[in-house]
């Protein structure tokens, strides 16, 4: 690809401990054929140096104004960028940007720039607690940029808490999220709403050793939380059975059983704006829990399972909703009679939007790739082609908004 075909990506680097971890967010992006630009403060070049910003970008990597002054840098480098990721992003630097300092270059970039802007918070959980870095937090947001939420962990030293930078290659799937809605990803149409999605498979203990499981990967559901942040959300994440990581900027619930499923999703959804059910929740449980491991005994047939009904969370969501107007949408997997079952689902569980897919051995279980038609209450069929898991989130997010706060039966 030409290089000013490519999407131009400035990546401000400032002086916090993860200022390493920003280097696989670097490459990540080059890789995948963004032409990126480092803005490293002079603070972060005492992590990581010049060299490596320079030689894994392709690009020069200055911290001042002063340096090839002919090509305006401190004015150019904002103008020219599709995106704006300062990750990490100190409190220092989210001070600065919060009230218009301009000192450096990546701040210079960071006025000039008319493009979305990312910020990636890693701090102490002190310095991201105290109100002086929150306010300035809700400055940015409430100007159109997108602070990620910082995840929970080993923060520098011996410490643990909230401040920690998420996965590299998380911020990297949210930059690209971020690019691929163009001009829309200046607005946060999710700004200031508080969303929770439910994902993968619950897990059916049997025994110690053994469970009752299923197909479910959690992909859609993590699409979706994934997507909910790009747009500015704060999204709550109920994970069941799925390997994937935890996504940046989401606060995730790690459960087990449908029964803990519940208990988490019902108490996100009680000041939750929309609540979307993709876990693959089982129906059934085993009605005896075997506090031993289930032995084989010669000569013996195994006990045969008895199964006992799981809550429907969905259908008890629908029908008591936490709070009016509360949004609610279902998943239904169907292998046959997709449509016909999927409406008789919207009738009988009481959701707002239920999106209807098919599904297979072989068909969508595990795939980064999705179709479905989404019905409504009012009767409306919006059909999603074929396309990548976070398409389909999209839509399903665009559906919310546009229902979100309308009067309805
Ligand atoms: C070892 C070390 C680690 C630091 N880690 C962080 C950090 O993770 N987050 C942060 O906000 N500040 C951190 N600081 C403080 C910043 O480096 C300091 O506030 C600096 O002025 C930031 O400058 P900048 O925002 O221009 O990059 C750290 C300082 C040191 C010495």
């Amino acid at each position: 690809m030409d290089k000013r075909e490519r999407p131009r990506v400035v990546l401000g680097v400032s002086g916090g401990i993860a200022a390493y971890k920003a280097c696989e967010l670097l490459r990540r992006l080059t890789e995948s054929g963004h032409d990126v630009r480092v803005v490293p403060t002079a603070s972060a070049l005492h992590f990581v140096g010049e060299a490596t910003w320079s030689a894994l970008s392709g690009n020069p990597a200055g911290t001042e104004v002063w340096e090839s002054v002919h090509e305006v840098p401190h004015v150019r480098i904002g103008q020219a960028a599709d995106l704006v990721v300062v990750a990490p992003a100190t409190a220092d630097m989210l001070a600065k940007a919060a009230h218009g300092l301009a000192d450096d270059l990546l701040t210079n970039t960071l006025l000039t720039a008319r493009c979305p802007v990312v910020f990636a918070p890693a701090m102490h959980t002190e310095m991201w607690e105290n109100p002086a870095t929150q306010e300035n937090v809700a400055t940015l947001r409430r100007r159109g940029a997108l602070v990620v939420e910082p995840a929970v962990g080993r923060l520098t030293g011996v410490d643990t808490g909230k401040g920690r930078f998420p996965d590299p290659v998380e911020i990297f799937d949210l930059c690209r999220q971020v690019l691929a809605r163009g001009a829309e990803g200046l607005s946060q149409d999710l700004a200031g709403r508080h969303v929770v999605v439910s994902a993968g498979g619950t897990r059916e203990p049997l025994d110690p050793v053994r469970f009752l499981g299923n197909r479910s990967s959690g992909k859609q559901g993590y699409a979706l939380a994934r997507t909910a942040a790009a747009r500015g959300a704060r999204v709550t994440l109920v994970a069941g059975d799925t390997a994937l990581p935890d996504p940046a900027g989401v606060d995730v619930i790690h459960i087990g059983t449908a029964r803990q499923l519940r208990e988490a999703v019902l108490k996100a959804a009680a000041d939750a704006d929309a609540v979307v059910m993709a876990a693959a929740v089982a129906d059934f449980r085993p009605a005896v829990y075997a506090t031993g491991k289930i032995k084989k005994r010669e000569g013996q047939e195994p006990e045969p399972v008895t199964l006992v009904r799981n809550p429907d969370i969905l259908a008890e969501l629908s029908a008591d909703r936490a709070r009016p107007g509360q949004l609610v949408v279902g998943f239904a997997a169907e292998t046959d009679d997709v449509l016909a079952n999927g409406r008789a689902k919207l009738a009988r569980k009481g959701c707002d939007l239920l999106v209807v897919n098919e599904v297979g051995e072989h068909k969508t279980f595990g795939s980064a790739e999705n179709e479905a038609v989404i019905l409504a209450t009012d009767g409306t069929e919006t059909p999603v082609p074929h396309g990548p898991k976070e398409a389909l989130a999209d839509t399903v997010w665009d559906l919310v908004i546009a229902r979100l706060d309308q009067p309805r039966p």
